[in-house]
């Protein structure tokens, strides 16, 4: 019987980074980190052996992590995810930060979060500010499926709207959002990094010739459902800051503004409608 080391020395040769293979050797046998080092010498039983050749196997593959062991943390929060939503990604807390600078001083808020996936977003804010009013709005049946599951989990008071982004709001008067968040497809279709990405979800992730169609679509919907001096914030690809800048300013928003994530490249940009 094979024992947990030679376990992890076969993850290694099918070429999986040494953490993911111990990740999925503790995930299979519900054991943290340390005590697999302790315990590398013992037999792996024939069924856990079977359950872990197959994570590896789909690993090797290129399927992320997140979708193996069917959760990833973000902004501290455990978020359940599998193939229908994309993994959040910690660039994003970037967004998350912002957006609470821009809730800062305003009491019981009414927020919108466009293309919300696993709800990372909204959760991210409603966990931080429980006061605020958030709407999540997803295309996707079987993504908001995920995000209301992770709301009712973390006990998050969120409402979702299923829908093609301000449409979900139907003919409603909804103009009064103090600010909107998205993070929505923005990869240029033909995009040579598109095939690395292929098993989360292409409407997480292209979007148009140029990745913008979905922003251009937002900003110009925008002025009808935010609040007078309500402000739409985006996540964005690192080289289209400029053009997300000049999209917010041709639609008359001002003070409009471009963030860094932590790798230094520009990741988000946002405006206030005047
Ligand atoms: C890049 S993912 C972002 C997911 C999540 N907000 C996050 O940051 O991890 C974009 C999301 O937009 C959704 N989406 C794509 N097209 C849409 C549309 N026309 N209307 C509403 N949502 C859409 C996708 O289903 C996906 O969940």
């Amino acid at each position: 019987m094979a024992t947990l080391r030679d376990a992890l020395i076969e993850a290694r040769n099918l070429g999986l980074e040494r953490l993911d293979a111990q990740a999925l050797l503790g995930h299979v046998l519900g054991r943290p980190r340390s005590w697999l080092l302790a315990h590398d010498g013992d037999a792996l039983p024939e069924a856990e052996q079977r359950r872990y050749e197959a994570l590896v196997r789909r690993r090797a593959a290129g399927e992320p992590f997140a979708y193996l062991v069917g959760e990833k943390e973000f902004w501290g929060l455990s978020l359940q995810v599998g193939p229908a939503v994309l993994v959040p990604r910690p660039d994003t807390e970037t967004l998350v930060e912002w957006a609470l600078e821009c809730l800062h001083g305003l009491a019981t808020p009414r927020v919108a979060d466009l293309g919300t996936g696993s709800g990372a977003i909204a959760l991210a804010l409603k966990s931080a500010r429980p006061d605020a009013r958030i709407c999540a709005v997803d295309l996707s049946p079987e993504a908001l499926a995920i995000a209301r599951g992770n709301a009712a989990r973390l006990g998050l008071e969120i409402e979702f709207r299923a829908g093609h982004w301000w449409q979900a709001f139907g003919g409603e008067a909804q103009a009064g959002f103090e600010l909107v968040v998205s993070n929505p497809p923005y990869i240029a279709e033909g995009d040579p990094h598109l095939p690395a990405l292929r098993h989360e979800p292409g409407m997480a992730l292209s979007s148009g010739a140029d990745g913008l169609d979905a922003i251009r679509e937002i900003v110009a919907g925008a002025p009808a459902h935010l609040a007078a001096g309500g402000r739409l914030l985006f996540e964005h690809g690192h080289d289209q800051g400029a053009a997300v800048r000049a999209l917010l300013e041709h639609a008359g928003f001002a003070q409009v503004q471009t963030r860094r994530d932590l790798g230094g490249n520009e990741r988000c940009t946002g405006g206030r409608l005047t």
